[in-house]
Formats: C-alpha cells, structure tokens, sequence
C-alpha cells in the first residue's frame, strides 16, 4: 500500500482521558449496556458517529467569526445558499438544525398514510420520520448488498427492477417521492453509482415520481466513483457531486458529516408547487427561511466545509484510512463488510458470534467488549436498531447483524487507529465467552438509542 498520511496538522488539541477494563465494566453496567448513556469523558476512542463530530479547519473557524446573526436577510445565508445552489443546482434551499429536520419537513409534507417511499437503505431518523407521517419506507438493496463478505464497487446500489417491480405493485400514484443515499449507511457506508442513480430517475421519469438523494456523504460517494468509475476517473469529486445533483430532483442534507459541520442540514428541491407548505412548518417548528435551526456562524461554517470536503487530497486520504482501519480489523479476525465504505467500519457480528442468536443482539455484545477491553465506543446496526416484532409477536430480525465503527472527520491519527485493532485482536480472542443480552426498557419509535439491556 502506497504510504499515506493525514493531509493537515493538529492546531488544538483534547486530551483523552484513559480508564481501566474494572472501571469501564462498572461504567457499562451503570449505562444499562446501552453505549448512548456512557459520558464522552469515559470513552477513551469515540466511534460511534461520524455525525457532527468532526474537527474544523481554521477556515471554517475564521468563517464563524464572520457570521451574521440577523434574524432575516442573513448574510450568512446568502454565502450557504451560493455554496449549495453552485454544487447542487437546486431552486429552493431550506436550512435545518440537522438532517432529520429537513426528512420530517419532506415527509410531513409528501408522507401519509397509504404511501409507500422506496429506497436502496433508509437511515434510521429517514425510516422513523417516514413511519411517523403513516407512510411505509422500503429498502430495495442489490443482493450482493446482503453479503458481507461479496465484494462489489457500487454495493449501494438500488435494485432498479425491485423498484421497478414495487411501482407496478403499488401503483406510482401511492409513490410520492423515491430516496437514494448516498453512501448507504445502514449497508456498510457503500457507495452508489451514477449510472445507477440515473436509471433509477429513468424508471421514475415515466410515472413523475421524484427522486431525491438522501445526500449526507455526496462528497465519499462522489470520490468512490473517480475511483471506481472508469466513467469518471478524470473528473473531480466537484464536477461528479454536481453531475449526481442535477440527475435528482431535490435531497435532504446532514451538514454534520460531509458538511465537516457540527450542526446543520438543509432540503433542497426543484419543485416551486412544495415551497409555500414548506416554508410554512419552517418557520413553525425549525425558524425564519435565512436561518431554519441555525445561528448565523453555523450556516458559515457549513458552506466553508461545503467547498473543502470535495479537496481531492481529503477525500482520497479518508477513504484511505477507512480502508486501513478495516483491513487491519478483518486481519484480526474480525469479518468486516467489504469493501471498506466511506465512514465507517462495519464488523460483521453474525459471522463472528454464530453463538448469539439475533434475538439476543450479537452486534450489541459486541459493542459492549469493545467498549469493556479498550474504551472504545461503537454502535449496533442490527437487530436492536431495526428488529421488529410481527403481528403475531414473533420477533423479524434485519438481514445483516453489524457493527458500526464510525470515523470522525479529520480527528484521529492512524496511531488510533493501531489500538483499535489492538482492541479488536484481545475482543477476538474472547469471542466465546461473549454473552446476548435481553431488553428491560425500550421505546416504540428508535429504541437503540434509549434501550436498557441486561446480559443474559
Ligand atoms: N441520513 C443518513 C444517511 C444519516 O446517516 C443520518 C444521520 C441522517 C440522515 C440524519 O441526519 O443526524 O443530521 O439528523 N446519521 C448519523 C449517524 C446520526 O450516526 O449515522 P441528522
């Protein structure tokens, strides 16, 4: 492998504060086995989200120092609506505090009861907002998808026939709008095509259903296809973000992960007829159009990070150093998804703990040693975040049982990245003595992040 470093250097830093195996024990049994509960002074690598946990630069820094916090009219948000209409083309742009605002402001409008919105993998917040307007959200992966372990460039990909399929089965009229998400998260972090993205907008084109990217990690997505995409090889993650934009219709945005944002988001789309309704639970429930959820200085900071996560030079080492953490996992022993994704390494806790049942949560004992022998914070993919009971009480457990070591953007060295694997090597080892757990508390709506679990 061609030696590779991080492309910037530490101005500021945190000091990471180390515990014990007997402390963190304590520690887990304190937060009911349930990782969101555990304080952030008690992990010693935080990898549970890759979400608004990223280091800024000192341009973005010196950018905040420029916001503009008028209520209206905001100059600042005249800068993010120029960054974002230039990389995406789109008419309307809406801030959000975050992404999922911009979901429930798209699905409170187009969602309801009898609708049916497909996808190649809803997130979890997507999935929720869908189900609480009374839509049903459908995932349409490609099969190889659904084998960690088979190795394909585009592995987030949406099974054009499946849609095609669900459409006839349906009706379009029942199909308000179609999402894509690029990377797909809850499928590894997995890109998706271009060439994918159109031929689903062609599939859609013939009923006038829109497409709109769920478009979190556009600027991972937009390099595996220069690198992937013999298409594309010659052209810049810029000139690839732009021309997978203007194949949508619209998309909703995180700005806390390829916006290298804290906090943000925004909805943006083409459609004049979905603006006035729109605008109108904005300002109810997010704040006045120049603003949605945000201070000034934060719409400054996204459209700073905006211009430099599509960097060549960033893109290339993150996708990289992805790659070394979960090669380096996979050779301890560990299955990983494969290919590496975008943001995250995803271990594959079904195949490593064929003695855990899914209904006793094999990637949440997981979780939980990583945690106990290294003070490592990742989170669940599986059976805790997405299981569910049927109508005659028997429990339905998702394809895949993973384990999600999401990266921070531009916050750890390799060096980290050399004890977790550590970690993962004395966790392997152990892997037998690894015991299920039971739920003791859980909510209706998103339970992974609330449960309480005991070990059985
Ligand atoms: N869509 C995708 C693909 C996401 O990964 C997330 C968040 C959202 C939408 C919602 O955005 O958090 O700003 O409201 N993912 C985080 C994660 C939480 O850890 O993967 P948000």
């Amino acid at each position: 492998m061609e030696a590779f470093f991080e492309p910037y250097k530490i101005k500021m830093v945190e000091p990471i504060r180390l515990s014990t195996q007997n402390e963190r024990q304590a520690i887990l049994r304190r937060a009911y086995f349930n990782p969101f509960a555990i304080r952030s002074r008690d992990v010693v690598i935080d990898l549970l989200t890759d979400s608004g946990t990223g280091a800024m630069s000192k341009y973005q820094w010196a950018e905040m120092m420029k916001g503009d916090e008028a209520y209206a009219g905001s100059e600042s948000f005249d800068v993010f609506l120029e960054v974002i209409q230039d990389i995406t083309g789109y008419k309307h742009v809406i801030p959000t505090h975050q992404g999922r605002a911009a979901e429930k402001l798209l699905f409170g409008l187009l969602g309801g009861k009898g609708k049916v919105i497909p996808s190649n993998g809803h997130f979890d917040t997507t999935r929720a907002n869908i189900e609480v307007s009374g839509a049903e959200a459908v995932d349409l992966m490609i099969p190889e998808a659904l084998k960690p372990e088979v190795i394909h460039p585009f592995k987030g990909n949406i099974n054009v026939n499946a849609l095609k399929q669900l459409i006839e089965s349906v009706g379009p009229d029942n199909i308000p709008l179609a999402m894509i998400t690029v990377t797909n998260n809850v499928g590894g972090g997995q890109p998706v095509s271009i060439e994918n993205i159109r031929a689903t907008k062609d599939v859609l084109s013939k009923h006038k259903i829109p497409l709109i990217i769920d478009a979190c990690r556009f600027a991972e997505n937009a390099y595996f296809n220069k690198a992937r995409n013999l298409s594309f090889e010659n052209n810049t993650p810029y000139e690839i973000a732009k021309e997978m934009f203007s194949i949508a219709d619209g998309c909703t945005f995180s700005a806390k992960k390829d916006g290298l944002a804290n906090i943000g988001g925004f909805l943006a789309f083409n459609q004049d007829e979905w603006l006035h309704s729109i605008n109108e639970m904005l300002i109810l429930t997010e704040g006045y159009v120049t603003y949605g959820g945000l201070a000034g200085r934060d719409l400054a900071a996204v459209a700073q990070g905006l211009k430099e996560v599509l960097q060549e030079d960033y893109l290339k080492y993150r996708i990289a150093s992805t790659a070394y953490l979960a090669n380096g996992i996979h050779a301890q022993g560990a299955p990983v998804v494969q290919p590496p994704g975008g943001h995250a390494v995803y271990i594959d806790a079904k195949a490593l703990l064929p003695h855990i049942p899914s209904e006793a949560f094999p990637g949440q004992a997981l979780v939980c040693a990583l945690y106990e022998y290294g003070g490592i914070r990742a989170v669940e993919v599986g059976s805790l975040m997405f299981g569910k009971q049927d109508a005659k009480g028997h429990f339905v457990p998702p394809p895949l049982e993973l384990v999600r070591l999401a990266i921070p953007r531009r916050v750890y060295t390799h060096l980290h990245f050399d004890y977790v694997i550590e970690v993962v090597g004395k966790v392997v080892k152990e892997k037998d003595r690894l015991r299920g757990f039971k739920i003791t508390y859980e909510t209706p709506s998103m339970r992974h992040f609330t449960a309480k679990l005991v070990e059985i």
